[in-house]
């Protein structure tokens, strides 16, 4: 989700609230009780140990002197694009882009065409969302010869920007009830069939037994912990057992049984109500609930009964959860995963581990929140698909607490363990996984500039932290070394020996986002960065087979490009050498990157472009710049075989 969406364009914007702090050990007002947790010396002391300890490549990227040429270094030889803002979609010289499937385009077999001046819960409801975010591709014959040109897409929709889509531009307080179900009806999902032409263009299969929606409305069932508790029981849900759609689902992950896992993340702008009075004030206060007036609610509280805290107090207990969701089973219903945690939960990096458990890497994207872990009980079985159904409902949660030493100690989340009992106000496994953020604070975990992705590299088994920025930031720490950082930077951590359910993992950078020609940036990227290889804001991310890292960006704009997606290597003499591949249409923020397993196509959301202005007098009309259709958010797929032709 955009960040930092200058006010003055309309008081409606939703957007994240990452300007407001829930975690309350971070307030200004007990900064003066907390001890400084590291000077700047000993950032550069600790940074140097870490990548001493990591064994990496021996040397921070930017830390030593300049010592191979561009060209020489990394593996991806790809032209490079410029950095640059204006209305189109830009892609390194010999790639182009195919526009696969635009906000409003039917989905299911009897949705009808878009219709962008009445548009309709009834309608909306089959066609795909607003704001497209990650990308899942399930191969529908995973070991045969279409596994990378005939798959299944399952693409987030994050939120709706109601300016944005329906005439008039209104304010939030003044959408009509169809208005209100029609903006809640384009987020969930869409799962679509699409396939590879022989003329290598991708269509969407029509009437597709695999084609849905979901949405805020979709029954769903709850599992692990917190599943029957209490603290999730509600008149619609009366066993705690049952809930009713997801939803602010940013990134995911994908399992390799064929699912993926959708997060929940910015879920506090869909409630109602008055917190101070609710019996959940102190758990909602702390996921960021009650702080927003009528210009950033999405007024689903008004409409719907569920959705207002006086009503039905217990409903937010319902989200800010893990989702896993079944593609290949049409009918199956999506299962909330509460044994992961409830946070503002960003994206999952799946990893199995050697030992055959199944390790899920997960981001809190908020200011000063937290990365975790989880890793379950039973190992997978890598051929018998329905042996794996519910594995994420029995595990270990765990948090990151990362040390000055180069080293990431993994705190875990257990009920009874150190201060997770009832003298804290825990009283089962369920009220540590519903109030997680608590009890990582009680554990100390390390206040971070914001997780968003965080990816597990498939050839080198080390694991990626997207910290996006942190404006807010005044005491520094080793791994968010930098006071006001609007530029955010990528945390690797290294499993010893792959063993990815170790105690103590050891953590390095990769880089340093920002300028690295303006000192005041503090940045770090290979001595080889050019002009436009160094971003800002690193967000979502993923690799491609050789175990080279792809990330996207959110927030360039102020500093006067577009967002978009770099590559670098991550081993080797092109470590932290970005290059940079793509840029999205002003406005827009590049989301959910995907390779096919075979890397010839990789798939991308293009969300909210042209965001800032508004449906009557759009910047612009990208992808479609007919005066009839307003901009639309989309997916779009790129041929990268000339990628893998012309690398090393
Ligand atoms: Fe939805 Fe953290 O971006
Ligand atoms: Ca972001
Ligand atoms: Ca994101």
């Amino acid at each position: 989700m955009k960040e930092d969406t200058p006010l003055e364009h309309g008081q409606w914007q939703v957007e994240d609230d990452d300007d407001l702090l829930s975690n309350p050990s971070q307030r200004p007002d007990i900064h003066d009780v907390m001890a400084a947790r590291l000077s700047r010396r000993g950032f550069l002391k600790a940074s140097a140990a870490a990548a001493v300890g990591a064994g990496l490549t021996g040397t921070l990227p930017g830390w030593e002197p300049a010592g191979a040429n561009a060209a020489a270094a990394t593996s991806l030889t790809f032209k490079e694009l410029s950095h640059g803002l204006d209305d189109k979609l830009h892609l390194s010289e010999g790639y182009r882009a195919q526009v696969l499937m635009r906000w409003g385009d039917p989905v299911t077999s009897d949705a009808p065409q878009f219709d962008p001046q009445n548009q309709t819960p009834a309608s909306q409801g089959g066609q795909f969302g607003y704001n497209c975010d990650y990308i899942g591709y399930i191969p529908l014959d995973p070991h045969g010869p279409t596994a990378s040109t005939h798959g299944l897409l399952i693409v987030n929709h994050e939120y709706s920007t109601v300016q944005m889509m329906f005439p008039g531009s209104p304010e939030p307080q003044a959408l009509t009830k169809a208005q209100v179900d029609t903006a809640m009806l384009a987020m969930g999902q869409s799962i679509i069939e699409v396939k590879r032409g022989d003329d290598r263009k991708w269509s969407v299969v029509a009437d597709s037994k695999y084609a849905r929606r979901i949405t805020p409305k979709t029954e769903m069932v709850i599992r692990g912990p917190a599943a029957g508790h209490p603290r999730m029981r509600t008149s619609f849900a009366p066993n705690g057992r049952r809930a009713f759609g997801t939803f602010g689902n940013c990134a995911g992950g994908t399992t390799p049984w064929g699912t993926i896992i959708t997060s929940e993340e910015n879920i506090q702008y869909y409630f109602k109500g008055d917190i101070e009075k609710n019996p959940e004030a102190a758990n909602y206060k702390r996921m960021g609930l009650g702080r927003y007036g009528a210009s950033r609610s999405s007024e689903w509280g008004r409409v719907h009964p569920r959705f207002n805290l006086d009503s039905e107090p217990l409903s937010a207990n319902h989200s800010g959860w893990m989702v896993e969701i079944d593609p290949l089973d049409p009918k199956s219903l999506p299962r909330k995963r509460t044994a992961l945690g409830r946070f503002k939960h960003e994206g999952a990096g799946v990893w199995i581990n050697p030992d055959g458990r199944v390790v899920v890497y997960m981001g809190d994207d908020q200011r000063f929140e937290y990365v975790y872990r989880f890793v379950s009980h039973a190992r997978w079985f890598p051929n018998h698909r329905s042996a794996n159904r519910d594995i994420l409902d029995h595990g270990t949660l765990s948090v990151a607490v990362f040390k000055d030493d180069g080293t990431v100690q993994w705190m875990p989340l257990v009920y009874g363990k150190g201060p997770l009992t009832q003298e804290n106000g825990f009283t089962s496994q369920a009220d540590v996984v519903i109030e997680a953020r608590r009890a990582a604070d009680l554990l100390g975990a390390t206040p971070m500039d914001r997780p968003e992705d965080v990816e597990v590299n498939p050839v080198t088994g080390t694991v990626f932290v997207m910290l996006t920025k942190n404006k807010k930031r005044t005491e520094v720490n080793a791994p968010n070394p930098r006071t006001k950082n609007t530029y955010g930077q990528i945390v690797e951590m290294v499993a010893p020996n792959g063993d990815h359910g170790a105690e103590t993992f050891k953590w390095s950078f990769l880089l340093m986002a920002g300028d690295p020609k303006d000192p005041k940036h503090g940045a770090r990227f290979h001595p080889d960065t050019t002009d436009n290889g160094w971003f800002m804001a690193p967000d979502n991310c993923t690799f491609d087979n050789k175990g080279r890292l792809w990330i996207a960006t959110d927030g360039s704009e102020r500093f006067g490009f577009a967002d978009g997606l770099w590559a670098c290597d991550v081993v080797g003499p092109g470590r932290a050498l970005t290059r940079h591949f793509m840029r999205t249409p002003k406005g827009a923020e590049l989301t959910g990157p995907c390779f096919t397993p075979d890397n010839t196509t990789l798939f991308c959301s293009i969300q909210h472009p042209a965001e800032g202005s508004s449906f009557d007098k759009p910047d612009h009309r990208w992808p479609d710049f007919d005066p009839a259709l307003p901009p639309r958010p989309s997916i779009v797929a790129i041929d990268t075989t000339a990628l893998l032709k012309d690398d090393k």
